[in-house]
């Protein structure tokens, strides 16, 4: 093999070597087989014993044809090189130019019908394409072998190139896929998920399994949810690449390329132009779905917990919030609510069904509300109606005998629904759901988890709850039989293996067996990394249905790209541990560019025992969490914040009430997402791309465009070192100082963090506006409050924000209205423009950073305060019933007031 192929035989391309030994293999051993071996301890776990794979020389392309918004290729092989089973003949490539800024390229079989992400799974899709005569892009193909490129016109960058030196061009095989695309030495990729990972992904030898898993999460490892979606940062431009194959798959980050190789599907690429990362991340969730906006009262705080023991449990943490005046909005109980575990039941001695009502009611009259954990698994049980009416309706995934797929869960043995069955199978969730409804009340929200799906064997289950491997030798027997008929049809090996749980192991490990079907035909095999997506879909769905005029609340595990228009995510069971509080962080910004912006993760950890400290800094970034909620693991000692009551109480009171004076802004930066999918924490180069600096940080955030977040991150750290970007002047949100002068060459300052008497550092940039109210012990009590705004002026004397007015719980179109607040400094005058048709009175106005171009004492002479868009023509006075003038003046600042 070596002296044939010599250019390959050794090389040290990790993403392309082959196995070629065994387990413990020497040295010697290795040579002698022939193989190369390389020692070298390496990330990918590449194997020391291997050969290069060999060269597959790819396709032709036979035939071209120009369509109107596009071209269509014929392409052929030319010379099949079997690398995990046969080459497929014949493909087509469809080009198409969908709109100005994104280009989909679609590789399948000519010949025949391969699996495709089903179009229920992201319908926004077709309906987003906008044919124009002017693109961003320019498509580019060579012959033979067939590659092709994709540039931005602008810049003549190119932003995909799948001729990449000493890789294959294209392989195209039954159940093997793979096709490289270049990249730059040291490339700023981020996406790829789910991971606990740092931010920017290493470039040099990492691995991206997809293949929904639930595991504890383990670093660097394929977890709950799968995104074949990153954003890379070049030169200060960014651009966003989407795999469409809900396939397993491995994406290798290898220097200078990334690599694909999925076990089935097809390759369906769609390329974003940006060139800003916000852009990015518009076109893509335009593609995809853009997030929902969720409920108002949802943005509030969250408590939960796995084992509260009884109702009189939960009761007590809500009366112990409202004695210690801590807001809450959601009081969550996890599965010991249930009866043996049964979805929709009660446990009648714990916790009886008219108390879980009594307390659904009396949260209900706070405006807070109530969240239930559902878990897809419906036990087999006669008589039990969910298992009764899911047979009668024929709603359970099925094994290729026709039998409904049984896994072992919570409540033991389970068939699981098919939520890729919209009809019948969305129809019999919606009425399990309404059960709740029914039950407890309108203010009950689900949480659904185990939803990879998750199942506690390895593939097939008996009744015993053993895993194959377990089984007497008789029952194994008749399993690994029932499964050789299955292989036939739908694999559950395959001989590329992705690196499930960082060892390759069988894609059954903790699922179900995928030799499985849906009632529409397609195989569990391709839809897996699928499930949670689905049943939040039919989750959505149903929760409309029951009640059209209210915002959907879901929270899910697993996920998948578009899972954001219909739920909310948070990042699975984390540790109570100083790293992950830190990994918390690249957790939400990932979500965020995946299109799920309303994300958190567990607050003081799932598993373990929380410190005080550490839950102390948790409450503190946690309070900033898009998506808010303490929760913690049966085995955990207790969490809420009062456990401490000298420290992590009165951290965290003050906490949360930053995040409800936030509220106005909370809110806004969701409806943002929702239009445009801009998330709603952003990585700091998303502002500033052009700052080298800003691409690898991920210890901190902003909260929108212009709040730059710098938690405490580690035991004993009482001041951060905080980084800032770009060049302008930042100011402390709270007390309106200086921290960082425009231009000032050393952009790091150290900003104190005392654990408690002070709250988390939060700066505000020149240019920005900040809305806040005055923080009650819920949304409901909170919005009420009057309006002030923060504003910091930049270097010109300028800032301008947005703030969406009648924070609503409807979810009627057209009251969401836009109050553009602008202030510009000319002369010594400052105006203050309160655009839009918004009925929220404002309490005051802050304005920092006067002192503009001018002695630093500058003050301006004349303050007009207006409703309307010009406000020279109308004063304050006159303005209506909510503004007044001027109550204030002081150096630097003004602040107007009832
Ligand atoms: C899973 C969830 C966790 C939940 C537990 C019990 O581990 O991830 O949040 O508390 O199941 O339902």
């Amino acid at each position: 093999f070596q002296k044939k192929n010599k250019e390959y035989a050794c090389s040290t391309d990790m993403a392309a070597r082959r196995d070629c030994g065994f387990l413990g293999i020497t040295d010697q051993q290795c040579r002698d087989r022939n193989c190369c071996w390389d020692s070298t301890e390496n990330k990918l776990n590449a194997p020391f014993c291997f050969i290069q794979q060999h060269s597959c020389q790819g396709y032709q392309v036979k035939n071209a044809q120009e369509t109107a918004n596009g071209l269509n290729l014929d392409l052929e092989l030319l010379g099949g090189c079997a690398r995990f089973g046969k080459d497929i003949a014949r493909l087509t490539v469809n080009v198409d130019f969908e709109t100005e800024s994104r280009v989909r390229v679609k590789i399948t079989d000519k010949d025949s019908q391969r699996y495709e992400v089903p179009k229920e799974a992201l319908p926004s899709t077709e309906s987003t394409i906008r044919r124009v005569e002017k693109r961003g892009y320019e498509f580019k193909y060579a012959k033979s072998p067939f590659t092709f490129s994709i540039k931005r016109i602008s810049d003549g960058e190119v932003l995909f190139d799948s001729a990449v030196a000493g890789m294959d061009s294209l392989v195209f095989e039954d159940e093997y896929l793979e096709i490289s695309t270049v990249v730059p030495a040291d490339a700023n990729i981020y996406g790829l998920g789910e991971v606990v990972s740092a931010f920017r992904r290493d470039p040099g030898n990492t691995r991206q399994t997809m293949w929904a898993r639930d595991a504890p999460t383990p670093v660097d490892q394929n977890l709950y949810g799968s995104h074949p979606f990153h954003l890379e940062m070049r030169k200060g431009a960014a651009h966003g690449v989407f795999l469409r194959n809900s396939n397993g798959m491995d994406v290798i980050l290898t220097p200078k390329k990334v690599t694909y190789k999925a076990i089935g599907g097809i390759l369906d690429f769609t390329v974003f132009v940006g060139p800003k990362p916000e852009e990015v991340i518009n076109q893509y969730t335009e593609v995809i779905g853009r997030p929902h906006m969720p409920p108002a009262w949802a943005l509030g705080w969250h408590q939960s917990r796995y084992g509260y023991k009884n109702i009189d449990a939960v009761e007590a943490t809500v009366q112990r919030y409202k004695k210690e005046g801590l807001p809450l909005d959601g009081m969550w109980i996890d599965i010991d609510y249930m009866d043996r575990f049964y979805d929709f039941t009660y446990d009648e001695a714990r916790f009886p069904q008219a108390r879980m009502k009594a307390l659904a009611d009396n949260l209900a009259s706070f405006n807070q509300s109530m969240i239930l954990i559902i878990d897809p698994g419906i036990p087999i049980a006669p008589g039990y109606e969910p298992y009764d009416s899911g047979m009668r309706d024929d709603v359970f995934i099925k094994t290729l005998e026709g039998k409904p797929i049984e896994g072992r869960v919570w409540p033991g043995q389970t068939y699981f629904p098919d939520f890729l069955n919209t009809k019948e199978t969305w129809a019999y969730w919606e009425r399990q759901l309404k059960k709740t409804r029914d039950d407890i009340g309108a203010n009950v929200y689900p949480w659904i988890d185990m939803n990879e799906p998750s199942n506690f064997c390895n593939g097939p289950c008996t009744k015993d709850g053993a895993t194959a491997s377990g089984l007497d030798s008789a029952s194994e027997k008749q399993l690994f039989a029932k499964r050789d008929v299955a292989a036939a049809a739908a694999p559950t090996s395959f001989k590329y293996s992705i690196n499930n749980a960082g060892r390759q192991a069988p894609l059954d490990e903790k699922t179900l067996a995928t030799n499985a079907v849906h009632r529409n035909g397609m195989r569990l095999t391709d839809t897996h990394n699928l499930y949670g997506h689905m049943e939040s879909a039919a989750t959505h769905d149903a929760l409309l249905n029951l009640d059209p005029n209210t915002r959907p609340f879901i929270l899910t595990r697993s996920s998948f790209p578009g899972t954001g228009a219909f739920a909310a995510h948070w990042t699975g069971d984390n540790w109570s541990q100083w790293e992950h509080l830190k990994y918390s962080i690249s957790g939400v910004l990932s979500f965020g560019l995946f299109g799920i912006p309303f994300t958190g993760a567990d607050i003081c950890g799932f598993n373990g025992n929380a410190q005080e400290e550490l839950c102390l800094r948790w409450h503190q970034l946690g309070a900033l969490y898009p998506f808010a909620r303490n929760h913690n693991d049966i085995k955990g000692t207790d969490q809420e914040p009062y456990v401490w009551p000298n420290s992590v109480l009165p951290a965290a009171k003050k906490a949360l009430q930053i995040r409800y004076s936030l509220l106005p802004y909370f809110y806004s930066l969701f409806e943002q997402a929702h239009k445009t999918g801009k998330p709603v924490w952003q990585p700091l180069f998303f502002q500033y791309p052009q700052d080298a600096q800003a691409l690898k940080i991920d210890s901190q955030f902003l909260l929108g465009d212009g709040v730059l977040v710098s938690p405490s991150l580690a035991a004993g750290e009482v001041q951060v070192k905080a980084y800032f970007p770009g060049n302008g002047r930042w100011f402390d949100l709270w007390t309106h100082q200086v921290v960082m002068e425009a231009g000032a060459s050393d952009r790091y300052a150290f900003l104190k963090a005392n654990a408690q008497s002070d709250s988390i550092p939060m700066s505000l940039a020149g240019g920005h506006m900040v809305p806040i109210q005055k923080p009650g012990l819920t949304v409901a009590e909170t919005r009420a409050s009057p309006v002030s705004l923060i504003i910091a002026l930049d270097e010109s004397g300028v800032a301008k924000g947005e703030m969406f007015a009648h924070i609503t719980f409807a979810l009627t179109a057209g009251q969401n209205l836009v109050s553009n607040v602008t202030s510009a400094i000319q002369a010594e005058q400052l105006k203050a423009g309160l655009g839009g048709n918004h009925g929220d009175k404002v309490e005051k106005i802050v304005v920092m950073g006067l002192n503009f171009g001018k002695a630093a004492s500058a003050e301006p002479k004349n303050v007009r305060v207006s409703k309307r868009a010009a406000p020279q023509q109308r004063g304050a006075r006159h303005g209506g019933d909510a503004y007044k003038d001027i109550a204030h003046l002081s150096k630097g600042h003004v602040t107007v007031s009832n």
